[in-house]
């Protein structure tokens, strides 16, 4: 299982320090929400933010979660950035084939993003050139919000999905994930974790990502 923190709800003002304490206890990627105030209601980071990262933690991955409908700036934006893994949603896109060949061309690891309402079956012609796909299990806009139990039904339906077009991708689960709902998810067959508020937000980083490694491997 890999535990991916958002650093949305990190410590805005002290971001470098926070991200530094996650790598300590072992992150080796980070979740960046990237939002446009169009998408979602909600707005947050830019290219610059990715750029640095970059600049400061070279070997550690940065996964671009492109919460945008404006993907002709956006992707080449966040692309020259630095971005090493870009998830974009299936519902902001009418060229999700397009936009995938131009992430695998550009040498980015390629993913999907659906909302909790978008059905799994929406993947099917795409799933041999993923990388990833990342199940939402909130409704995308903000951290902190509760984790949609059903999530659960979804994971299970594109295990399915992926068994009858013989491949096998990572799944990722966004939203809600705590010491109660990482195991739900886990169970359920969920293989990245993103984790934003239950990391960030106690002012116990390191302990907060022992706790959730230790609970889950249970
Ligand atoms: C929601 C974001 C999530 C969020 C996760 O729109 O995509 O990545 O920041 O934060 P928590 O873990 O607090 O739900
Ligand atoms: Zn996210």
């Amino acid at each position: 299982m890999i535990i991916a923190p958002s650093i949305l709800n990190a410590d805005n003002l002290n971001l470098g320090r926070d991200i530094k304490k996650a790598t300590q206890a072992g992150i080796t990627r980070f979740h960046i929400d990237i939002m446009d105030g169009h998408f979602v209601p909600n707005l947050s980071y830019g290219p610059q933010l990715v750029q640095d990262f970059k600049r400061e933690f070279p070997l550690v991955e940065a996964e671009i979660h492109l919460m945008s409908d404006n993907l002709e700036t956006m992707i080449p934006a966040f692309t020259q950035a630095g971005a090493d893994l870009l998830e974009f949603h299936f519902e902001a896109s009418k060229k999700v084939e397009y936009w995938l060949d131009y992430l695998a061309s550009n040498g980015v690891k390629t993913g999907l993003v659906l909302n909790p309402e978008t059905d799994v079956n929406v993947l099917k012609p795409y799933l041999k050139e993923l990388k990833q796909v990342l199940l939402m299990s909130v409704h995308p806009g903000f951290g902190g919000q509760k984790y949609i139990p059903e999530t659960a039904d979804k994971i299970a339906q594109l295990k399915q999905l992926m068994k009858d077009a013989n491949v096998n991708i990572p799944i990722e689960v966004d939203g809600g994930i705590n010491d109660k709902t990482a195991p739900l998810a886990e169970k359920a067959g969920a293989n990245v974790l993103v984790c934003g508020s239950y990391i960030f937000k106690n002012g116990d980083i390191a302990g907060q990502i022992r706790k959730l490694e230790g609970i889950l491997n249970e």
